[in-house]
C-alpha cells in the first residue's frame, strides 16, 4: 500500500511576486524525490498555471487573498499537489477546462493553463464553487530511478563490491 514519505504546506498572499516563489518552493520540495529533470520542470509548469490562475483569476476584483500549496510525497513515488484558494470560483468547470477557453482574452491569455496542468500530469481534479473558492489536485507518478554507470553497483565474482573508482583487475 502507498504511503506518504514527505509532506509540506505552504501558504502565500495571491500577488504575482510569489508565482517564481510557488514555482521555486516546489521544485525544491520535489527534488527530495530525485525526478528526472523533464519530470520536474513539467511539474514546476504545471504548478506555475495553477498559480498564476490564482494570482490573475482567483482574487479579480479583490483587494487581496490567499493561495494555499499542499505537496505530498507517496512511497510508490507519486507526487501530489494541492493548490487551493478562496476566490470568485468557476462557474463551469468543464468549459473553463476546454483548451483556449480563457475569461480574460483582454489580457492575452491563452486559455490552455488547464491544458497544459493536465498534459504534464497524470491526473487533474478540479473542485470549485462560485464565490468560495477553487481546488485543484494534481498528481504525477515519478519514473523509477535508473542508476547512471557509475552509481552501479559493481561487484567482482566473489561478490566483493569494487565502486564505481575501484581499479578493475
Ligand atoms: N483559480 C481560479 N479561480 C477562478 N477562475 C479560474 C481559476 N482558474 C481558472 N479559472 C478560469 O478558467 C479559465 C481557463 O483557465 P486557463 O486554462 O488557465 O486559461 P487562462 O488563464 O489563460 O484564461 C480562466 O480564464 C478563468 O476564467
Ligand atoms: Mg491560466
Amino acid at each position: 500500500m502507498k504511503k506518504c514519505i514527505n509532506r509540506m504546506s505552504l501558504a502565500f498572499p495571491a500577488a504575482s511576486e510569489n508565482e517564481a516563489f510557488a514555482r521555486a518552493a516546489a521544485s525544491s520540495f520535489i527534488t527530495l524525490a530525485d525526478p528526472y529533470i523533464n519530470e520536474l520542470a513539467e511539474l514546476k509548469t504545471a504548478v506555475s498555471e495553477a498559480v498564476t490562475n490564482c494570482v490573475v483569476h482567483a482574487y479579480r476584483g479583490m483587494s487581496t487573498g490567499m493561495i494555499y500549496m499542499d505537496i505530498k510525497l507517496f512511497s510508490d513515488r507519486t507526487v501530489y499537489i494541492k493548490i487551493r484558494d478562496k476566490g470568485c470560483g468557476i462557474a463551469d468547470i468543464g468549459q473553463a477546462m476546454q483548451p483556449l477557453f480563457t475569461t480574460a482574452p483582454e489580457e492575452e491569455r491563452a486559455g490552455l493553463g488547464f491544458a497544459v496542468m493536465e498534459s504534464f500530469t497524470d491526473r487533474l481534479r478540479v473542485r470549485s464553487s462560485c464565490g468560495s473558492g477553487t481546488v485543484l489536485v494534481m498528481e504525477k507518478a515519478l519514473q523509477e530511478k535508473m542508476l547512471d554507470d557509475d552509481q552501479r553497483d559493481i561487484s567482482d565474482k566473489s561478490g566483493r563490491k569494487l565502486g564505481a573508482c575501484s581499479p578493475v583487475r
